[in-house]
C-alpha cells in the first residue's frame, strides 16, 4: 500500500524521467546535426535507458493498485554548444535526477513504506553509474581539448554504445 502523497511523487519522477528522455533526444538530434554521430548514438541509447526509468515507475505505481498519471513534458532546449557543454549540462541533469530519487527516498523512509524503499534501491544505485559516466567522459574531453583528432576518437567510441532492452520493467 502506497499513501497519495507517494504515488504524487513517484508520478512526478515519472514525469521527470520522460523529460530526461525527450533531453537527451534532443541532445541525439543536435550532435547527429553537428556531424558526431557517434555523440548522436551514445545520446539515444541513453534517452532509451531513460524511458525504461519512467516505464518502471510507472508499471511499479499500476502494480500497486494506484493510478500512473501522467502530465505535460516540458520541451527541452534544441542546440547545447560543444560536447564537452553538453556533458556538463548533462551531469548537472543527472545531479538534480540524483537529488529528485533521494527525495523520494527520504520520502518512503519517513512513510515508513518498505515496498517503495526496495524499489527506488534499484535508482540509487542506477544514479551512482549514471553521474561515473558523465564525469568520466568529462575528464576525457578536457583532456582532449580543442583536438579535433580526440574529438573524432571520443566519438568513435560513443558509437559502440548499445542499448539493452531489460526483460521487463516490472518491480
Ligand atoms: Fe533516469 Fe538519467 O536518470
Amino acid at each position: 500500500m502506497i499513501s497519495k502523497k507517494m504515488v504524487q511523487a513517484l508520478n512526478k519522477q515519472v514525469n521527470n524521467e520522460i523529460y530526461s528522455a525527450y533531453l537527451y533526444l534532443s541532445m541525439s538530434s543536435y550532435t547527429n546535426y553537428i556531424g558526431l554521430k557517434g555523440a548522436a548514438n551514445w545520446f539515444m541509447v541513453q534517452y532509451q535507458e531513460e524511458m525504461v526509468h519512467a516505464m518502471k515507475i510507472y508499471d511499479y505505481v499500476n502494480s500497486q493498485g494506484n493510478h500512473a498519471q501522467l502530465a505535460a513534458i516540458a520541451a527541452p532546449p534544441a542546440e547545447f554548444g560543444t560536447l564537452l557543454s553538453m556533458f556538463e549540462q548533462t551531469l548537472k541533469h543527472e545531479q538534480f535526477i540524483t537529488n529528485c530519487i533521494n527525495e523520494l527516498m527520504d520520502l518512503a523512509i519517513k512513510e515508513k513504506d518498505h515496498a517503495t524503499q526496495i524499489f527506488l534501491q534499484w535508482f540509487v544505485t542506477e544514479q551512482i553509474e549514471e553521474e561515473g559516466n558523465d564525469n568520466d567522459i568529462i575528464a576525457k574531453l578536457k583532456l582532449i581539448g580543442d583536438s579535433p583528432q580526440g574529438l573524432m576518437m571520443i566519438d568513435r567510441d560513443m558509437a559502440a554504445r548499445v542499448f539493452t532492452p531489460p526483460a521487463t520493467t516490472a518491480a
